[in-house]
């Protein structure tokens, strides 16, 4: 089946078009247009510039998409699109744009979880080197051709899964497909959320996570310094697997205060978002570790934007390798990693197969309404 797919629930407007025959994806188009530069100078996402940016962008996305897939519109069997959680106007262009489509061309319409979406980047895994990919310095990328992809059939449940986003930070164990019991969750601020306060408090760029690595990573290079900062790691060893990201935060903060005359100094930024970005990989990895003792999950996966940070995706594996030897680890290809539409469109694959006996999605574009603040289920 053919399934178009878009996402505008942030500051990326991502159209994609997948043919999904039982183990086989193929992404015929994977559209993604990032809006980082305008909302770089603000420090953050502004929903209303953001929605605007979604209209102007998404038809031409849309049209673009077509024309890579080298198909028509006649040949799509299902549309699905990221109904929640995001910024409101921001999701009601996705959504307004997703039921239009399905009355018009009346076919099959699907709402998706947004972290169901990032959980099911996992299952698309596919070989980099015959991909055709163009990324452009704002993250804008195109790809098309006839890519195969499989299915990750290696992917065996139970299934522990870290999902570290903008918005997220939650341990959701899933016995089977499309079944998410949380497990753990973060009490204040996500972990993406926490990279971009800091970037902000060290005066770096947004978004905070790309650039706080690489602050770290040029710490990494040089060897033998003295760690010159400590920061707290909090929650680490209470009992249960919630995390707490807002004091880690403040710590930064009076740090920073306490030694504001070396705000200019390179040495010391790079110190302090490699401590800060260890503080965080330590408290993700010691409650997965000892969550997937209790659960015992045959896999564990990574998703959402921070599942793209280099150190955390090797430290996990690493992590896993001593301590759970007989647990996979599944991690997506970057790519798939921060927002795009075809994780969107693999989640509604399984989706479909599962409901579409019971429900008749025919006439969703009557009721499909966008929520900020939906809740998997
Ligand atoms: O999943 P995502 O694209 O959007 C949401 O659903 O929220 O995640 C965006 C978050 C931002 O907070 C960004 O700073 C963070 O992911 N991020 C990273 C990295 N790349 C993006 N965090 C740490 N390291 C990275 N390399
Ligand atoms: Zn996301």
């Amino acid at each position: 089946m053919k399934i178009l797919s878009i996402e505008t629930s942030c500051d990326e407007t991502a159209v994609a078009i997948s043919e999904i025959e039982k183990e086989k994806i193929k992404i015929l188009a994977n559209i993604v247009s990032s809006q980082i530069k305008l909302h770089a100078k603000w420090g953050g996402v502004v929903p209303n510039l953001a929605a605007r940016e979604h209209v102007k962008n998404s038809i031409p996305i849309l049209d673009r998409s077509f024309k890579l897939a080298k198909i028509r519109p006649k040949d799509i069997d299902l549309i699905a699109v990221t109904q929640g959680p995001g910024l409101i106007p921001a999701l009601l262009v996705g959504t307004s744009l997703a039921k239009t489509l399905s009355f018009v061309w009346k076919k099959p319409l699907l709402g998706i979880h947004h972290i169901e979406g990032h959980i099911y980047a996992n299952f698309i895994s596919e070989s980099q080197k015959s991909l055709v990919s163009i990324h452009g310095d704002n993250r804008s990328s195109t790809q098309g051709g006839k890519v195969k992809n499989q299915i990750q059939t290696s992917i065996k449940f139970p299934v522990l899964c870290l999902v570290v986003s903008g918005g997220h930070t939650q341990l959701i164990l899933m016995k089977k497909h499309l079944q998410y019991e949380i497990i753990g969750q973060t009490q204040d601020d996500a972990a993406g959320e926490a990279f971009d306060k800091v970037a902000r408090i060290l005066d770096l760029s947004y978004p905070g996570g790309p650039v706080i690595s690489e602050q770290a990573e040029k710490y990494l290079k040089k060897t033998n310094q003295q760690l010159m900062v400590s920061l707290p790691r909090p929650m680490i060893n209470s009992k249960d697997f919630n995390f707490s990201f807002s004091g880690l935060k403040t710590a930064v903060l009076y740090e920073t205060k306490k030694n504001h005359t070396k705000l200019k100094d390179k040495k010391y930024i790079q110190a302090l978002s490699f401590e800060f970005q260890q503080a965080v990989i330590d408290v993700l990895i010691k409650k997965t570790v000892s969550a997937a003792k209790k659960y015992k999950p045959k896999t564990i996966m990574l998703a959402g934007g921070v599942s793209a940070n280099r150190e955390l995706r090797k430290q996990l594996g690493e992590a896993i390798k001593n301590d759970l030897s007989n647990t996979k680890y599944c991690i997506p290809n970057t790519k798939y990693s921060l927002d795009n539409a075809a994780m969107i469109g693999a989640a509604a694959f399984y989706r479909f197969q599962k409901e579409k006996i019971k429900k008749n999605f025919n006439k969703n574009w009557r009721t499909l309404q966008a929520n900020a603040n939906l809740k998997m289920e």
